[in-house]
C-alpha cells in the first residue's frame, strides 16, 4: 500500500498503459483521478478499478489545451483535496516516411505528447510541492535510439526526456521528484494502430524488436509505480528504461 492516502492523476487512463497504471496505483491504495478524451474507456477503467476494490474518478478533457489541462488538475484538487502523484501516460503515435510527414501529424504529436505533458506538469507542480509529491512522464525507447518511420514521435519523446531533465534541475532544491519511464514496445491499442508505410523496410525495424518481446502494460505499470513510490526516493531526473533490453544494444 505504497500510495495509501495519496491522490494520483493518471492521464491516458482510458486505455493501455494509463489503465494499467490506474489499476496498479489504486491496488496500492491511491485514489486515482483519470483523465482522457475517451469516455467509454474511462468508464471501463472505472469498472475495472472499482471491481478490484480501488478508488477511481475521472474527468474528460483534451490536455493538449493549456487551460483544459489546468482545469483538469484544479478539478482533481477541488474534489479530492490534494495531489501527490502525476503520471503523464496520454500520448499519440503516427508512423510515416519522414519525407511524407504532414503538418497535421507534426502538430498533433507535439501538442499531445509534449505540450500536453508540459501543461499537466505546470498545473500540478504547485500542488506537488505542497504534498512533496512526484511526476512520472512516459517517454519511449524511440527517444533514446533511432527508430525508422517514427521521426516525429521519436522527436516528441526526446522532448519529453529533455523536459523531464530540465524540470528536475529547476526543482532540484525543492521537495518534488520528476522522472520519466521509457518503455519499449507495449502490448496496447497504440501498437495495433500505427499504419507503417506500405513500402516500409522491415529490416530497419527488426533490429529494435527482433528477439526482444513486447512488454505487457502491467509490467510497465509496475515500473511506473516503483518510480512514483517512496521506494524510489533517490530517483530525480532519471529516465528509467523499461524496454526488455531494446536500448541495451
Ligand atoms: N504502446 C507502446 O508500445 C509504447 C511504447 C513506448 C511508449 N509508449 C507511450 O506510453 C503511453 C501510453 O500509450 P499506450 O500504449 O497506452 O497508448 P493507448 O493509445 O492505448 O492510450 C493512450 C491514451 O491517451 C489518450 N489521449 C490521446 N490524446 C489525448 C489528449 N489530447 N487528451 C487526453 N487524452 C488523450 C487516448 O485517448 C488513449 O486513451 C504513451 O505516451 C505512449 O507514447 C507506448
Amino acid at each position: 500500500m505504497r500510495f495509501a492516502d495519496q491522490v494520483a492523476i493518471v492521464t491516458g487512463a482510458a486505455s493501455g498503459l494509463g489503465r494499467a497504471v490506474s489499476l496498479r496505483l489504486a491496488s496500492e491504495g491511491a485514489a486515482v483521478f483519470g483523465v482522457d478524451l475517451n469516455e467509454s474507456g474511462l468508464v471501463e477503467t472505472e469498472s475495472l478499478v472499482t471491481e478490484s476494490g480501488g478508488r477511481f474518478t475521472y474527468a474528460l478533457g483534451d490536455l493538449s489545451d493549456r487551460m483544459t489541462a489546468h482545469g483538469l488538475v484544479a478539478q482533481c484538487v477541488d474534489t479530492t483535496g490534494r495531489l501527490d502523484v502525476l503520471i503523464n501516460c496520454a500520448g499519440v503515435l503516427r508512423a510515416n516516411h519522414v519525407t511524407d510527414v504532414t503538418e497535421e501529424e507534426w502538430e498533433l504529436i507535439f501538442k499531445v505528447n509534449v505540450a500536453g505533458t508540459l501543461w499537466m506538469c505546470q498545473a500540478a507542480i504547485p500542488h506537488l510541492l505542497e504534498s512533496r509529491g512526484n511526476i512520472v512522464n512516459i517517454a519511449s525507447n524511440s527517444a533514446l535510439m533511432g527508430t525508422a518511420y517514427t521521426a516525429v514521435y521519436g522527436s516528441s519523446k526526446g522532448a519529453v526526456v529533455a523536459l523531464t531533465r530540465a524540470m528536475a534541475m529547476e526543482f532540484a532544491k525543492k521537495r518534488i521528484r520528476i522522472n520519466a519511464v521509457a518503455p519499449g514496445g507495449i502490448n496496447t491499442p497504440m501498437v495495433a494502430s500505427p499504419k507503417f508505410p506500405d513500402d516500409a523496410d522491415w529490416k530497419l525495424i527488426e533490429p529494435y524488436m527482433g528477439f526482444r518481446r513486447m512488454s505487457e502494460p502491467e509490467e510497465i505499470a509496475a515500473a511506473v509505480a516503483f518510480v512514483a513510490s517512496r521506494d524510489a526516493a533517490a530517483l530525480h531526473g532519471a529516465i528509467v528504461s523499461a524496454d526488455t533490453g531494446l536500448t541495451a544494444g
